[in-house]
């Protein structure tokens, strides 16, 4: 990463200089802050990605620093490593609990240091890559009619769900910990390949003729498509393996009636059958140009009543039991208006 910029808190200067010194010549920049209040307030003018911070300091010490910037919802995510010679195992917690990423000794070794900075560059690109899946994501939503905030909707629902058959055997060899936070980061993917459908299409008021439809339909493979090429790019990139079983098998339905390939079963990759409940209960609840906005009871009866025919049963009933999350979900991403029409209209005026 170039350009990186570090902020160095302590209150000795002779630390702040050798710091500043091993990182300069390793061709980061850097600038300083004598304690805590004096970071905050350099970083309220700047952008810092990475803050290395000593533990104790006079005005605010690091752990109280850490807190402050955990509570700011700052632009990207701060990297923040702890500078000390609290070695002991449950002062580490401490740092932890008050949002520190990680740790460095001190009196500090040099290879240790430029260790621990390459770890929080690998942290930063990760979020990095995760923001321009968004940003994807949400340039192919813009060609539709205004589809609000459906994606980090759903996105929250799939994690949900998710999270709730992590305990369920039959998932066991499938959902851990990676599998949740990538069907989070992928499934805002699932109607990318929007982009490809044209205006007459996508943008029709109306009913879509049979033909209409059929194109609409292929939304799912130009998406699933266009992530086949990043995939020949990168083989072993999970992320996008699971993006492109989003993207081609989210209208798929258990009975085998869906679209586009009509998979059977648990032949429907597992993320895609998940996302297929977050992404229809989304448009349930959201007003149509053709129907009202149902209410959380409505959206849940229908979803219920469409188990073991739209949707996987057994991740119904893991629906059934947080579908509460769901409500709450809802609720807090709403729309700040209720806006004729969202997403996938014409895809959901064939299904419900
Ligand atoms: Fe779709
Ligand atoms: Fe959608």
């Amino acid at each position: 990463m170039s350009e990186l910029k570090i902020l160095i808190v302590d209150d000795d200067p002779v630390t702040r200089s050798m710091l500043k010194h091993t990182l300069n010549a390793h061709g980061y920049l850097t600038a300083e802050a004598s304690d805590g209040a004096d970071a905050l307030a350099k970083m309220a003018a700047e952008t810092f990605p990475i803050v290395i911070s000593d533990w104790n300091m006079p005005n605010m010490n690091g752990l109280e620093l850490c807190e402050q910037i955990r509570k700011h919802d700052s632009e990207g995510y701060i990297y923040t490593i702890l500078l000390t010679s609290n070695n002991a195992m449950e002062d580490r917690v401490k740092g932890l609990r008050a949002g520190a990423d990680d740790f460095i000794g001190k009196p500090f070794n040099k290879d240790e240091l430029l260790e621990r900075m390459a770890a929080g560059e690998r942290v930063l690109n990760l979020e990095t890559r995760e923001a321009l899946i968004f940003a994807l994501a949400k340039l192919a939503e813009s060609r539709d009619t205004d589809t609000g905030l459906h994606l980090e909707r759903v996105q929250r629902y799939a994690r949900f769900l998710t999270q709730e058959l992590v305990g369920d055997p039959a998932f066991a060899d499938e959902i851990d910990e990676e599998f949740i936070q990538l069907v989070y980061q992928t499934s805002p993917l699932h109607d990318i390949g929007k982009v490809g459908i044209p205006d007459s299409v996508l943008l029709h008021p109306g009913k879509l003729s049979k033909d209409q439809f059929k194109l609409m339909q292929s939304h799912t493979v130009i998406g699933a498509d266009c992530l086949k090429g990043a995939i020949a790019k990168s083989p072993k990139a999970k992320f996008l393996h699971m993006a492109h079983d989003i993207a081609r098998f989210h209208h798929e339905k258990f009975d085998g009636s869906g679209y586009p390939d009509g998979l059977v079963g648990e032949k429907i990759p597992l993320a895609a059958r998940i996302v297929a409940i977050a992404d229809v209960y989304d448009a349930l609840r959201s007003r149509r140009i053709y129907k009202p906005a149902f209410s959380h009871e409505r959206s849940c009866e229908i979803i219920c009543g469409d188990a073991g025919s739209h949707f996987d049963p057994r991740l119904v009933a893991a629906f059934e039991r947080v579908h509460e999350q769901f409500a709450t979900i809802a609720e807090r991403f709403s729309e700040p208006s209720e806006l004729p029409g969202s997403a996938e209209p014409k895809e959901l005026e064939m299904v419900h």
